[in-house]
């Protein structure tokens, strides 16, 4: 294989080296490429540019692989924890006992929020998206985070991302009860990560929320398969913002921005959303996926398709087995999961989906889970958001740790208006 890529442009030739991974996925370095040619590239959105060189995530679209500091997600689902998963994410190596027990406790005691953060909880109005309310409190959280504003310090780094993992999922409870009227529930050092998040929620004043440990395993491997995706759009703009030497909060508070839209995290609400219409129509599906099908609609077979797997999404896959478990052990009937499943059937016989390589990704059936066990709808992609935090905090880390960090700053191709006059008003036309 050659290890150069050889560009004949305008009678020169240029030769650019091939950077090998270790999994053997060639990228050509096109870093000389303006310099040698006096070109940029295009490759609107980014469908084949490496932004990075990246230890910790690695994925195979073709085959339907996603690996975690090289330990497969299916082990991980299988055996590991959210928040073990999130060490190693963080620090890219499994935690002995000593390791996972201090990380434990330094977000037990990070769990709580500055009481005078109450008060922006009271200014947001009932009807405030959670989402908006979650990258708002992470930056209002910043503001009392002694030296998050100093430089990068290696140092601080643990105790700083314990603080924001310990205070998303604290944030985001008090977002949902403040959303419903109802009064903040403090978290409980008692409980571990997820079953105090459940506490947080759900529990009353005068009445614990029964812990189910089915609902909290559920949930917890909700949130570990969300943890991490390589470069995804959120994950993106979070090492985009880092490259800028801004801090840790500012970095999630962004990476929520990007995971809010509906061809990203906001996807889980959609696709309940969708299947609840058709469930409403009484559609069997070939009504919407022939409208999926139909550009004009504007409708997409939402939690279908996705930018890297040309194949089955492995979380999709280990979240549909989980769909029937969970709801068994509750005693629940969905019928948007026969839906989801009639839906995933046809599509997956449909050439339209087969030529395209269109599978369910992450969000198809995602949704399922979350409503067996009683997350409300608005709170899908924050669910989304507190998984993807370990993520987004082992990339931060990632880019500050490198030796030579540059600040991001992609190029453009320029295609408005050549050089042209400033017209006085007057010459401006009546209309
Ligand atoms: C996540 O990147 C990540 O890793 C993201 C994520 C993570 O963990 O971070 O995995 C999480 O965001 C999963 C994706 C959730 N989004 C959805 O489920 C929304 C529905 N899916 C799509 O909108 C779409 O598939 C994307 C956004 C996921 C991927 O878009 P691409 O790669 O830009 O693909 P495209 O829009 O260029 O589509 C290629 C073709 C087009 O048709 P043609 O122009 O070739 O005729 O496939 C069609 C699209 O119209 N198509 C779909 C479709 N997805 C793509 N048609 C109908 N339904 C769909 N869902």
């Amino acid at each position: 294989m050659d290890n150069v890529a050889k560009l004949k442009i305008d009678g020169k030739t240029c030769s650019l080296p091939i950077v090998v991974g270790s999994e053997g996925e060639r990228g050509i370095d096109i870093s000389t490429l303006r310099q040698a040619t006096g070109c940029i590239t295009l490759d609107e959105g980014y469908g084949n540019t490496g932004a990075c060189r990246s230890d910790i995530t690695f994925i195979d679209g073709e085959k339907g692989i996603l690996r975690y500091r090289g330990i497969p997600i299916e082990a991980l689902a299988e055996k590991s924890s959210f928040i073990e998963t999130a060490f190693l994410l963080i620090y890219g190596h499994l935690p002995n006992h000593k390791e996972l027990r201090r990380f434990s406790d330094l977000l037990t005691q990070n769990e709580m929020l500055h009481e005078d953060l109450k008060f922006h909880f009271e200014g947001f109005p009932a009807h405030a998206h959670p989402m908006a309310i979650l990258s708002a409190m992470i930056n209002a959280t910043s503001c009392f985070v002694p030296g998050v504003l100093d430089a990068y310090d290696p140092e601080a780094f643990e105790s700083q991302a314990a603080r924001l993992l310990a205070k998303v999922r604290t944030i985001a409870a008090f977002a949902y009860r403040k959303s419903r009227g109802l009064p903040i529930m403090y978290p409980k050092p008692v409980f571990k990560y997820t079953a105090n998040f459940l506490h947080m929620m759900f529990s009353e004043p005068y009445q614990e929320y029964d812990l189910k440990p089915e609902v909290v395993r559920a949930l917890d491997l909700i949130f570990l398969l969300h943890a991490d995706h390589e470069q995804n759009c959120s994950t993106a703009t979070v090492r985009m913002i880092a490259s800028s030497q801004a801090n840790i909060f500012a970095c999630a508070a962004g990476g929520v921005c990007a995971l809010w839209g509906p061809l990203h995290g906001g996807a889980n609400q959609a696709v309940i959303e969708m299947l609840e219409s058709i469930h409403r129509e009484g559609d069997d599906g070939s009504k919407f996926i022939a409208a999926a099908k139909d550009k004009k609609s504007g409708k997409r077979l939402m939690g279908f398709g996705h930018r890297v797997y040309k194949n089955y999404d492995p979380r999709a896959k280990i979240i549909k087995a989980q769909c029937d478990k969970v709801l068994e052990s509750l005693n629940i009937s969905d019928p948007l999961l026969d839906i989801a499943k009639r839906l995933e059937e046809a599509a997956l016989r449909d050439s339209y989906f087969i030529e395209r390589k269109l599978y369910p990704n992450v969000d198809f059936y995602s949704g399922i889970i979350m409503r067996a066990i009683g997350i409300p709808l608005e709170m899908f992609t924050v669910i989304f958001a507190i998984g993807r935090m370990p993520g987004w905090i082992a990339n931060y880390k990632e880019v500050m740790d490198a030796p030579h960090g540059r600040i991001s700053r992609p190029r453009q191709i320029y295609t408005g208006h050549t050089e042209r006059p400033y017209q006085p008003m007057s010459e401006r036309g009546q209309e």
